[in-house]
């Protein structure tokens, strides 16, 4: 498939409609302006007819000034066509449903009927001087000779793009491939494809309609969307430019960057297991993974697809199976030589600590080759004096910290969302003129039981590099905990920051 394919982004549309997620205005603004640097052809907007709020969110997305085009979503109605039309968009993309199924028992129009209305928006939409896509909605549900009929009526109305939904997400990709070579027999416009992932193969099915002749893919950052969501933009892209050779206008260096925003800002988390913009897309544990990827990363990483493409990074982690490489490069990381006898040994009691189900993170690398070297490896820069957090229902939650920062002392107070987020802050202020590290990932488990539960803070902080360091602390005051992770975290790291500005 030597060939390119544009990209339709409906995040801020499908995939707002994600149950229980709601953008703000400035929030989708953002994300627009994001999709654009990110080289999406066509943004969908949103739905103006749907409310007022809508309509302004999506007139200030046509307004911005970005390269994409802005697409206005309208049912075959005047008044949403109208509404799209107000808002200055360059597409409208309107819709009918054309299944017997839902054309029976949502919208209750004959055959005939549909076909007359969807011919009228497409005028409507021409006549007004913009341009159109049409969606048979349910398309894979709907009996094929009619569905041609339809998508050559609005070809004959001068529509200029016609998508092919899978509503239901219930097509097979050798099914997905027939149909749209059927269409693509029949119609002469261009053909784009909406894919729901039901049965977890949004991905797949876009991938076949692209090779059965599909010129336009729409998808959603992380693959959000109704119920199971839809096709991923990232999964998409990065099959269509590693396994097949095609070619798109996405800028993949922000593929990680964007995913973050979304997930950010929707509060649907990715599992750290899923593929390209993961947490674990380019982390590798086991012995002999390591071993292969520290002499050649394509050993066991795909080779067409590197972290650096997706605007990622490669991670080492130390855990259960980690072998003698990964936790000697960690080590000599972090500045510190050792023996084989003393490496063999950090090696089994990491995997001790590690078998009892405890996470490793770099703090425990340390504080275990300390207790190996029988000395104290590295200062501590940051010596934490005093620390104290106030909330309630009465107060925003604001944050004191004191600390000894090599020989001066520091003071910084800050407020948050919550007392962590406060205190977290205050850190973050307090060390600023010393130096630039922020909170990466920031994760908080109970381990016992009952209002006096432990609780177990896991922080990665992150310098101007990207370079990450993570630790743990635990205590029943989760404030506390969360500054002590914080601090002993930022310690590591400008201990390994002396030694890189040795290299
Ligand atoms: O899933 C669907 O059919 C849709 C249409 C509006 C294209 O989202
Ligand atoms: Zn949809």
């Amino acid at each position: 498939m030597n060939t390119h394919k544009t990209i339709f982004d409906t995040t801020l549309r499908d995939g707002e409609q994600t149950p229980g997620v709601s953008l703000t205005n400035e929030q989708k603004l953002k994300i627009a302006r994001q999709l654009d640097k990110l080289g999406v052809d066509v943004l969908e907007a949103g739905f103006p007819v749907s409310s007022d709020g809508e309509r302004q969110n999506v007139r200030a997305i046509a307004n911005e000034g970005l390269s994409l085009d802005v697409c206005g979503l309208a049912r075959v109605l005047t008044k949403d066509l109208d509404a799209c039309i107000d808002c200055n968009v360059d597409m409208i993309h309107t819709f009918v449903s054309t299944s017997d199924i839902q054309r029976i028992h949502t919208i209750k129009k004959s055959r005939e009927e549909v076909v007359a209305m969807a011919v009228n928006a497409v005028e409507y939409i021409k006549d007004h001087g913009v341009k159109c896509m049409f969606s048979a909605m349910d398309a894979t549900r709907t009996d094929l000779d009619y569905l041609i009929e339809v998508y050559k009526a609005v070809e004959g109305a001068g529509c200029d793009i016609i998508n092919v939904p899978d509503t239901v997400g219930i097509m097979a990709p050798s099914s997905m491939y027939q149909l749209v070579k059927n269409i693509n027999n029949e119609v002469n416009i261009p053909i784009d494809v909406h894919c729901h992932n039901d049965f977890g193969i949004a991905v797949a099915n876009s991938l076949m309609a692209a090779e059965a002749g599909a010129s336009q893919i729409q998808v959603t950052i992380n693959g959000i969307g109704e119920r199971a969501g839809n096709a991923n933009l990232a999964e998409v892209v990065m099959c269509l430019h590693s396994i097949y050779g095609a070619k798109t206008n996405i800028n993949t260096e922000y593929l990680l960057e964007t995913a973050k925003m979304v997930e950010n800002y929707t509060g649907i988390h990715m599992p750290a297991n899923t593929p390209i913009v993961g947490d674990n897309a380019f982390a590798h544990e086991s012995g002999i993974h390591t071993h292969g990827v520290l002499e050649k990363s394509d050993t066991f990483e795909p080779g067409i697809m590197t972290p650096e493409m997706v605007g990622h990074k490669r991670r080492i982690v130390i855990g259960k199976h980690a072998g003698k490489h990964a936790v000697k490069k960690s080590l000599e990381d972090m500045g510190i030589e050792t023996t084989e006898e003393q490496l063999d040994e950090i090696l089994i009691r990491i995997k001790d600590i590690a078998n009892k189900g405890k996470r490793i993170c770099d703090a425990d690398l340390h504080a275990v080759a300390s207790a190996v070297l029988g000395r104290n490896l590295g200062n501590e820069t940051i010596i934490l004096k005093e620390f104290s957090v106030m909330t309630g229902n009465l107060t925003t939650p604001t944050a004191v910290v004191r600390a000894k920062i090599g020989d001066e002392e520091a003071v910084a107070s800050n407020f948050g969302v919550g007392p962590i987020d406060a205190a977290l802050k205050a850190v973050e202020l307090m060390i600023g003129g010393y130096t630039k590290v922020k909170v990466r990932d920031f994760s908080l488990e109970a381990i016992t039981g009952g209002s006096d539960a432990l609780a177990e803070v896991t922080i990665s902080v992150e310098d101007e590099h990207g370079r990450v360091v993570s630790a743990q602390s635990a205590s029943a005051d989760i404030a506390t905990a969360s500054v002590d992770a914080l601090i002993t975290a930022i310690n590591i790291l400008l201990e390994k920051k002396k030694l890189w500005s040795m290299e």
